[in-house]
């Protein structure tokens, strides 16, 4: 297994080799001559300091960018005063970009008093030429920029990185490759995501994710099941399947194989508890797949079901591929064979040329479905995609105020929606000490929700069963015996 492999072992005097991920770990290697000059000069090792800026197909990368760091010899550290800072950023929305471009300026300021740092930039933000552009022009102080398909060459980049004082820039248009068996860091011992598919081939027309993210590709089953037994040997309990389209996982592959029959065979693997995956397209969703969840003893009892418009006017302009009667009836089909299945989903407002009634539209649905949550996002425009050149954008001022009433409504039903399981006793997954009050433990039901109780560090990663006295709205207080 290359995960294992011992860096020492190899001959830097030799060529790196050409194939992949034997290149990477000799680039590893070569890197790790740094860290181990600088601990004999400083005394310690250099630290590096990874954020992430997205979803959580952005956070698995992290983890595995965090992998290859730790194999090197960094030492990990939330704090910006680091020798190594990456920021793995995000752009669906242009908040997300404006967070970062604010961000590097605070880095400067870090970086003057501590000339020999590096700064790295990496993720789908880093896609997009124009981004690019104004880091060489305005940023020249980011040294390394690179982008969301060669993420697994990170070692050589930060290999010729460590060795140069010019900013290096290594951006892909594309990718057909999937590169397996880098190491990867957990951030909770007993929970993973597990990438299944890479890219997006859907082009709602507001979503820039398919420009940035390639073409869709998936893995081979048996390259996830592999990853998965090995994970859960090592503690994982609970694993999250992780793709913008999980529903149309496989169709591409030489073999072709259903999500619907992924998830059964990831249901066989033995010591593994819990199975969650994210996300899923309306439009891809299979009678085959509710089969599969409701007869399954592992996967867990939540569905995240974007519906981005109740319109279906709007829906055919973003390019959704289904009515809003096509999304009620697949609500009723999932709640028929799941009765207690939890739905939460993702709403967009001020779409361009979203009237009143449009919103309305989306306003009834919200009623209808009951959602346990609810993602509420304002309308960006992202250059290149068909909805930023549409005429008829809404108005600020109109946006706001529709994105309230929407706000005001998905929370007075979550609130009511999600306290359906007051006084019932269930299996919990303990994930952390809580935030705020370090008596308390919080755990995650099967559906998703949260649960805090009085308990004690050593059950965190197991499945205990708790009592939900008392529902807060989004999530519960509980109790353990
Ligand atoms: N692949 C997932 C979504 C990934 S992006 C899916 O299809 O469901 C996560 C969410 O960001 C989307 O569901 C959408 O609600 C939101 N989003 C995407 N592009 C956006 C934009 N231009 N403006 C506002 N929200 C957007
Ligand atoms: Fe974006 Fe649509 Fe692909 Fe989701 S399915 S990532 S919203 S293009
Ligand atoms: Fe953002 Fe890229 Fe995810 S744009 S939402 S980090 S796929």
């Amino acid at each position: 297994m290359y995960n294992e492999i011992n860096l020492d072992n190899i001959d830097l005097r030799q060529e790196p080799p050409l194939e992949e991920p034997a290149r990477q770990y000799y680039f590893m290697a070569e890197c790790r001559q740094y860290t181990k000059r600088f601990f004999e000069e400083n005394g310690r090792l250099p630290s590096a300091s990874v954020h992430t800026f997205g979803c959580q197909m952005n956070a698995r990368d992290s983890e595995k960018l965090i992998g290859i760091l730790e194999k090197i010899g960094y030492e990990m550290t939330e704090d910006e005063h680091a020798e190594l800072v990456l920021y793995n950023t995000c752009t669906v929305r242009d908040n997300a970009n404006q967070k970062v471009y604010g961000r590097l300026g605070f880095l400067n300021t870090i970086k003057k008093k501590n000339p020999h740092m590096k700064i790295a930039l990496c993720g789908c933000m880093m896609q997009e030429p124009s981004v690019v552009e104004k880091l060489q022009k305005s940023y020249r102080f980011v040294d390394l920029v690179f982008g969301t398909h060669n993420i697994y060459k990170f070692a050589e980049l930060l290999a010729s990185s460590l060795e140069s004082d010019r900013m290096i820039i290594d951006i892909w248009k594309e990718t057909d490759k999937i590169v397996e068996e880098l190491p990867a860091d957990r951030k909770f011992f007993f929970k993973s995501g597990v990438n299944i598919m890479y890219g997006c081939n859907n082009f709602c027309s507001y979503c820039i994710v398919p420009y940035v993210r390639g073409r869709e590709r998936s893995r081979k089953p048996e390259d996830i099941l592999q990853e998965i037994r090995r994970l859960v040997q090592d503690g994982v309990v609970e694993v999250m399947l992780l793709g913008q389209n999980v529903n149309s996982y496989g169709k591409n592959l030489e073999h072709p194989i259903s999500f619907a029959e992924l998830l059964q065979e990831v249901e066989k693997i033995e010591g593994l508890e819990r199975i969650r995956f994210m996300t899923s397209h309306p439009k891809d969703l299979s009678d085959e797949l509710i089969e599969v969840m409701k007869n399954s003893e592992k996967i867990c009892r939540h569905m995240h079901l974007p519906l981005q418009s109740g319109s279906s006017r709007l829906l055919k302009i973003m390019n959704r591929r289904y009515t809003k009667e096509q999304y009620l009836a697949l609500v009723e089909k999932l709640r028929n064979a799941i009765p207690d299945i939890s739905l939460t989903t993702d709403i967009i407002v001020g779409f361009p040329g979203e009237t009143e009634e449009d919103f309305r539209e989306t306003l009834d649905v919200v009623r209808k479905v009951r959602y346990d949550s609810a993602f509420t996002f304002i309308y960006s425009k992202r250059t290149g995609t068909p909805a930023a050149v549409m005429e008829n954008q809404v108005p600020e001022d109109v946006v706001k105020e529709r994105f309230d009433r929407l706000l005001q409504k998905v929370q007075e039903i979550s609130k009511r929606t999600s306290s359906r399981f007051e006084g019932q006793t269930m299996p919990v997954l303990v994930e952390q000490v809580n935030e705020q009050d370090s008596r308390l433990l919080t755990g995650r039901l099967s559906n998703n929700l949260l649960v805090h109780f009085p308990g004690t560090e050593n059950l965190i990663g197991k499945i205990i069963d708790v009592k939900l006295e008392e529902s807060k709205g989004f999530y519960y207080m509980g109790s353990y015996k």
